[in-house]
């Protein structure tokens, strides 16, 4: 399944929804950590692995992880190629990854939070995604087609079995903002 949504409130609620006791949660985009405590209550007998590239997100996700051992924070850009191979390595040794969440804020790009999203999931295989992304919400609501394509799990399964790309460069050349 994957679950887009916009309103912070409507993400924590589909948390509640779709996180069990003992999952694997990889959470892109997490902040100080206060949707990371919530899946952590969600998921007390699971493994949480956070990331953020914010300054902010240190020490407090310090605090996070000194409260619950199995919360693991990486402070690192979630577009480079090593950290996503980095935490694959984790996830492989765990044996899965149950729930993929992306939350690089609301009104980020689109579409990078999308080529994120399709990275990280087709390299995961999750059983679920939710992805909090305004653009994309739009896109969803307001695209229409008459041909049927469709995922059960938290990934694309129709070009989602490519393995990890070599490198994700072209970042660079789709915004300004990267540098
Ligand atoms: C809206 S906040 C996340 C809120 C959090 N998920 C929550 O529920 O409280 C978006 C976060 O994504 C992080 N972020 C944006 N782009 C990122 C990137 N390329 N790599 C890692 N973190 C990123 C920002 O630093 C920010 O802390």
């Amino acid at each position: 399944m994957i679950k887009v949504v916009y309103d912070i409130k409507v993400y924590r609620q589909v948390l509640r929804d779709i996180i069990k006791k003992d999952d694997v949660v990889v959470e892109l985009g997490c902040h100080v950590g206060n949707s990371t405590r919530i899946i952590h209550n969600l998921s007390p007998d699971g493994r949480i692995i956070s990331l953020d590239n914010s300054p902010e997100s240190v020490n407090a996700m310090k605090l996070v992880t000194d409260d619950y051992s199995s919360v693991e924070f990486i402070k690192a850009d979630v577009r480079l190629h090593k950290v996503l191979e980095d935490v694959a390595k984790k996830i492989k040794e765990i044996g899965r990854c149950d729930v993929l969440s992306v939350d690089l804020g609301g009104g980020y790009h689109p579409d990078t939070t999308f080529k994120v999203f399709f990275i990280w999931s087709s390299t995961l295989k999750p059983r679920v995604t939710i992805i909090r992304n305004r653009g994309l919400l739009d896109f969803i609501h307001s695209a229409s087609t008459d041909e049927l394509v469709k995922s059960e799990m938290g990934w694309l399964e129709s070009s989602g079995n490519d393995g990890i790309p070599p490198r994700l460069k072209e970042f660079k050349l789709w915004s300004s903002k990267i540098n």
